[in-house]
């Protein structure tokens, strides 16, 4: 089974341009309680490195692209990121690095809980112990 999980995203476009709503519990499946974005990464930065305790996170590329490695501890996997209605879930104890940002990356990222530190998984060693 594939360890990369994609929703599709209903696009509510018409000809005047693009609209997508996203709704906790129906559309992403938590309460999302926190959203963030990361944009204007410069060349050559990966980012992520890390998998968390608890925290479910839903990932929209809502402009360019970006390269997401996905790590269970057992299978690895790559998926581009370059579309509005594509979210991809990282779901909690998944390794997770973000490669490979076009320079109009803007990363949509939509969060189960507030942000709490202790909750990351920094360490890869830590991690594979974890998950195992
Ligand atoms: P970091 O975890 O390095 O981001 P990434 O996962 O993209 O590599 O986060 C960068 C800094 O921002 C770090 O000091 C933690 C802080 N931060 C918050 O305060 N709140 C948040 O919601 C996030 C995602 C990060």
């Amino acid at each position: 089974m594939s360890l990369v999980k994609i929703i599709e995203f209903k696009s509510l476009g018409d000809d005047r341009g693009h609209l997508v709503a996203l709704e906790g519990n129906r559309d992403v499946p938590f309460d999302i309680k926190r959203v963030y974005y990361i944009t204007d990464t410069m060349k050559g930065v990966a980012r992520g490195f890390h998998a968390h305790k608890n925290l479910i996170q839903v990932a929209i590329c809502i402009r360019g692209r970006c390269k997401f490695i996905m790590d269970d501890g057992v299978q690895k996997e790559e998926v581009l990121m370059n579309n509005q209605t594509k979210g991809i879930l990282i779901d909690k104890m998944q390794w997770h690095e973000m490669h490979d940002f076009s320079h109009d990356c803007i990363l949509l990222v939509l969060a189960s809980d507030n942000y709490e530190e202790s909750d990351y998984i920094r360490n890869y060693d830590d991690f594979i112990k974890l998950a195992k």
